[in-house]
């Protein structure tokens, strides 16, 4: 049995979508369902026996204790998060609230669980955190790419708050010997991620025909991850990393921001022909610059290549029609994204 904190989120559905793929290992996954939590997305795991969804907050010791006590589970891995940068530009509280005193709160209940541990299953016990490349802050474009030893530069709110939970997860190995391990990855793409972010708001706007926002210039660099191999690193990293290790993951597909938006145009085209004069890119509008915004990140990831024998399957090309293609064919999943307060997002964010 492992637990999984955030499973209704992007990333960590993915990640219970991956692990039911080849194993029946029980997951108990708890979620607060914040605006980005959705049990949508974990829809055909009703009814499994080996899966159990908790609604619950990572703070909130009393369930979290209990929950461990009576689950015991071997692993733990920490998704849950507030995670989009803009949000945390309009609003850092709840960012410092849940990344980092949700954070240590939740190591807290761990930590006394694994201390009543038996000894045979406290050695095989870990706890892991994941974090994003973003720590690390910006970089220029001739700068070498973030490896571990990097020191956390965080600019945005987000990313300040994921860095202290990287240091407080790291204080507790260090002090406590809790076996954490702390995984940094750069930006994921996929099936369901919150049409909040970058690629699916843009698959969003051009299928609805409404303008795609770029930031500033669109010249920022991002190094694009296709989730299923992040969810396949994290589970090696489960496997066979090491307690107190931080490993960063990344895929080497570092592009600016206005190619990814014309590669999604050029690839929308093919499979669903714009009706507009002119095609996709005519959609396409440049607007007042992000607060802050970071210019470029970028991973090293011999570490976990190295170490643990990971590599990325699916290519940047590959991943993006996949996605693509999942969102075309999952209007569903999105109408009932768009009807909430997802309007006023946009609204406030955009306008
Ligand atoms: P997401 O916003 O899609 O999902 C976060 C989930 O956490 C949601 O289901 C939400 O309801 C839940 N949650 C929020 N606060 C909670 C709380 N206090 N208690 C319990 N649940 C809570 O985020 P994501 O994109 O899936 O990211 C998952 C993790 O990966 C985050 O820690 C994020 O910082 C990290 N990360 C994401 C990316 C990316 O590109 N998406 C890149 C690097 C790292
Ligand atoms: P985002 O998906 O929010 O991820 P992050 O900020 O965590 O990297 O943004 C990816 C890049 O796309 C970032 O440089 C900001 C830019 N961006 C836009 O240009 N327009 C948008 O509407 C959004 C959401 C992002």
């Amino acid at each position: 049995m492992i637990l999984v904190t955030g499973g209704a989120g992007f990333i960590g559905s993915n990640f219970i979508h991956n692990w039911f793929s080849h194993s029946e290992e029980p997951i108990i996954t708890i979620d607060k369902l914040t605006y980005a939590g959705n049990l949508g997305n974990l829809e055909n795991l009703k009814g499994k026996s080996n899966f159990k969804f908790v609604k619950a907050d990572i703070s909130n010791k009393e369930i979290i204790k209990k929950l461990l006590k009576d689950e015991k589970p071997r692993a733990v891995i920490n998704f849950a998060a507030e995670s989009h940068v803009d949000r945390s530009i309009l609003s850092p509280r709840p960012f410092f609230e849940t990344n980092v005193m949700g954070t240590l709160d939740f190591l807290d209940s761990c930590k006394e669980y694994w201390e009543e541990m038996l000894e045979s299953e406290r050695k095989e016990f870990v706890f892991l955190h994941i974090s994003t490349d973003e720590v690390y802050g910006s970089l220029k474009k001739a700068e070498d790419s973030f490896v571990e030893e990097n020191k956390l530069k965080p600019n945005s709110p987000y990313a300040a708050s994921k860095a202290s939970s990287d240091h407080i997860v790291r204080s507790y190995y260090k002090t406590y010997n809790f076996p954490s391990i702390i995984s940094n990855c750069s930006n994921n793409f996929g099936p369901f991620q919150y049409p909040e972010k970058l690629i699916p708001l843009t698959i969003l706007n051009l299928i609805l025909g409404k303008k795609v926002p770029v930031y500033g210039d669109g010249k920022q660099i991002r190094d694009w991850l296709y989730v299923t191999d992040h969810c396949l690193a994290l589970e090696l990293i489960l496997e066979k990393g090491k307690a107190g290790q931080v490993y960063n993951v990344g895929a080497n597909n570092e592009r600016e921001n206005i190619d990814v938006i014309k590669t999604i145009c050029n690839k929308l085209e093919k499979i669903l022909p714009s009706k507009s004069n002119g095609g996709y890119a005519k959609q396409i509008e440049f607007i007042e610059d992000r607060l802050g915004h970071d210019q470029r990140y970028s991973i090293d990831s011999q570490k976990i290549q190295n170490e643990l024998g990971w590599k990325s399957q699916t290519s940047f090309n590959l991943g993006l029609e996949q996605t693509i293609n999942w969102y075309i064919k999952n209007s569903e999943w999105l109408k009932n994204i768009t009807d909430t307060d997802y309007k006023e997002w946009i609204l406030k964010q955009y306008s």
